[in-house]
C-alpha cells in the first residue's frame, strides 16, 4: 500500500479546478504531519492554508512553476490549484527544523493522494508577499508552499541513463520524470 501511494505521489501541477477541497480534508492531512517524526520532538512547524478562491488568486503569482519547462509559466484558468498549504517554521521555537519539514510535507501529500487528490511542493516562493497574504507574524517563516487539487495531468516515471534529470512534457502533455536507477543510488552493499 505505502509503495503504491508513494509511486502515485507525483508532483502534479495541473488540476481540475472545479473539484474543491474541504478545509476538513486539509486539516486531516496536516494531522498526518502532527503524527510524523520531529527532531528533539520540538515540533516547530506550523501551517497556514487557504481553500478560498479569492485568496488563492492572490497567492498564485508569487509561485514559481516547473523551472525546466521554459515554455510553460504555470497552470492556466481551470487548471489551477484549489488549495495551498504554507509550511511554516516557528522561529520562536527553533532556528533549525532539521528535516522535519520534508517529512511533514511528504506525510501531507501522501494523505492527499490517498484521498484522490495530489499536489506539488513549491520552493520558489516570494515569501514576503505570501506571508502578507496570510497575515503571518514575524516569528513564522514560510518554508514551502504545497499546491493542491484534483490532478489533471498524466505523469510517467522513467529511468534515466547518464545525467539527464530534467523533466519534460511531450506533445500529448504527458509529463515525464527521469529518475536515476536504483543501482546508482545504492553506493555499497556489504
Ligand atoms: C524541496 C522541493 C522544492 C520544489 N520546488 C518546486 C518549485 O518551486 N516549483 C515546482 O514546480 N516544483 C517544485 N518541486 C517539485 C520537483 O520539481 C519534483 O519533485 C521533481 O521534478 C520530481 O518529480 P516528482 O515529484 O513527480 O517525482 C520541488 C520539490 C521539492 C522536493
Amino acid at each position: 500500500m505505502i509503495r503504491d501511494l508513494i509511486k502515485k505521489n507525483h508532483s502534479y501541477r495541473r488540476f481540475d479546478s472545479s473539484v474543491k477541497i474541504e478545509p476538513s480534508a486539509i486539516e486531516k492531512w496536516i494531522e498526518l504531519a502532527r503524527f510524523s517524526p520531529s527532531a528533539r520532538n520540538l515540533q516547530p512547524l506550523k501551517f497556514a492554508f487557504s481553500t478560498d478562491e479569492s485568496i488563492n488568486k492572490l497567492i498564485l503569482p508569487h509561485l514559481g512553476w516547473a523551472g525546466y519547462l521554459k515554455d510553460w509559466s504555470g497552470p492556466e484558468e481551470g487548471e489551477r490549484p484549489v488549495a495551498y498549504i504554507a509550511v511554516l517554521q516557528d522561529k520562536s521555537l527553533t532556528e533549525n527544523v532539521h528535516c522535519d519539514d520534508g517529512i511533514a510535507v511528504q506525510s501531507i501529500l501522501l494523505g492527499a493522494v490517498e484521498d484522490g487528490f495530489g499536489g506539488c511542493i513549491i520552493g520558489t516562493v516570494n515569501k514576503s508577499k505570501v506571508a502578507k497574504i496570510f497575515k503571518l507574524p514575524g516569528t513564522l517563516e514560510i518554508l514551502w508552499i504545497i499546491a493542491l487539487g484534483k490532478p489533471l495531468e498524466k505523469v510517467v516515471i522513467e529511468t534515466t541513463t547518464g545525467n539527464e534529470i530534467k523533466y519534460w512534457r511531450d506533445k500529448e502533455d504527458v509529463h515525464h520524470v527521469p529518475k536515476r536507477p536504483l543501482d546508482e543510488l545504492i553506493f555499497k552493499k556489504v
